[in-house]
């Protein structure tokens, strides 16, 4: 039988249901995969709140997962039984099996596991579309990076600091700042006691930032606009703590003719061509040493209400995974 964690009503961390449920053959252009590895990920946690919109009720929650081709579906012709896969994808992934749009799908190299997999198909994406396309962070760029021991924030660093910049991060805790001091942060400030717009002058010597990636949100705005440089680009990607409030465009105006922007996944690695791009620069820089996937908590899957319950607690570091 195949389990799977649904959603019947939007709410904590406590509507995470786990139970049996029935799964059809897969369809045309369907493939079904029997998953290895399940990604955790902060936008698990919106669907389920009702942040973000579900199409319906009930839900299966999860975004990102990796396992193994069980079955194909009609017209199916690049996916094969025993192939290694791997996806982000909206909905459905927190399950023992599923069926997914063929072209949703990247074959795994041999030297990718599937706990990677599920960790580097939407943080991972996310990260080298933030670094190489919202923002081409080049040598000398000096970078503000929140929540920088997070899923998001370790692989961030640790690729910013590969392409040159100076990184800055700010962590919730001492131990926090360590982990991320040693995935690439130049400097780190711990923005629950330190004012960080303060931090980030003294640090640059008054000369700011050229980029700011605010995946926090309503706790870290309006002071991540204080901490670019005139011109420098405000990329609010999250919202861990809530929501940005609406705010006037002048206050870009008065901070120095900035830039903002409010991105996602799928408006960057949306089609095939770029999903597959997207995908074989993190499979290169994996292999070459350059990323170092930060996988620090496995849950069973049928844990899913402690692992929500962690990650919306701050207790979490890095990346986690759920196990079927
Ligand atoms: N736009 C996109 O395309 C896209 C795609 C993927 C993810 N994201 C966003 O990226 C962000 C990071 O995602 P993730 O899955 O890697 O999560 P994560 O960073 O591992 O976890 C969230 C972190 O946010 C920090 N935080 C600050 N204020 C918080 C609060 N009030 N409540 C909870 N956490 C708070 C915490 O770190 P500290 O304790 O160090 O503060 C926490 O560990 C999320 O906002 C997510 O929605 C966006």
């Amino acid at each position: 039988m195949t389990k799977a964690v649904r959603v019947h009503q939007v709410g904590g961390p406590e509507v995470l249901t786990y139970e049996d449920i029935d799964l059809p053959a897969p369809g045309p252009g369907e493939v079904r995969l029997r998953q290895h590895a399940i990604g955790l990920n902060y936008i698990d946690t919106y669907f389920r709140t009702g942040l973000y919109k579900a199409p319906g009720l009930p839900f299966i929650a999860g975004n990102e997962a990796s396992g193994e081709v069980v079955a194909v579906g009609p017209g199916v012709t690049n996916f094969h039984p025993g192939d290694r896969a791997a996806y982000y994808f909206n909905l459905g992934g927190y399950a023992t099996e599923r069926n997914i749009p063929a072209d949703k799908l990247v074959k795994l190299p041999d030297h990718i596991t599937h706990e990677q997999a599920a960790v580097l198909m939407l943080k991972g994406l996310t990260v080298y579309y933030l670094l190489f396309k919202t923002f081409k962070v080049e040598p000398g760029h000096r970078v503000l990076i929140h929540a920088a021991a997070g899923g998001i924030g370790l692989l961030a660093c640790q690729w910013a600091k590969a392409l040159g910049a100076t990184v800055i991060g700010t962590v919730g805790t001492k131990e926090k700042a360590d982990l991320a001091l040693s995935n690439g942060c130049d400097h780190v400030i711990l923005y629950r006691e330190e004012n960080f717009v303060e931090r980030v002058k003294q640090i640059s010597r008054g000369e700011l930032c050229d980029v700011v990636y605010d995946g926090v949100g309503k706790d870290t705005f309006p002071g991540s606009l204080s901490c670019l440089k005139k011109r420098g680009l405000f990329v609010s990607f999250g919202n861990a703590s809530g929501p940005v409030p609406p705010f006037q465009l002048a206050e870009l105006n008065n901070n120095g003719s900035l830039f903002a922007t409010r991105p996602k996944l799928n408006d960057y690695v949306g089609t095939r061509h770029e999903l597959i791009e997207g995908a074989d620069a993190l499979f290169a820089a994996v292999l070459n040493g350059t990323l170092h996937v930060p996988i620090h908590h496995a849950y069973a899957l049928k844990d899913a209400v402690k692992a929500h319950r962690d990650l919306e607690a701050r207790v979490t570091t890095g990346a986690s995974v759920l196990k079927p």
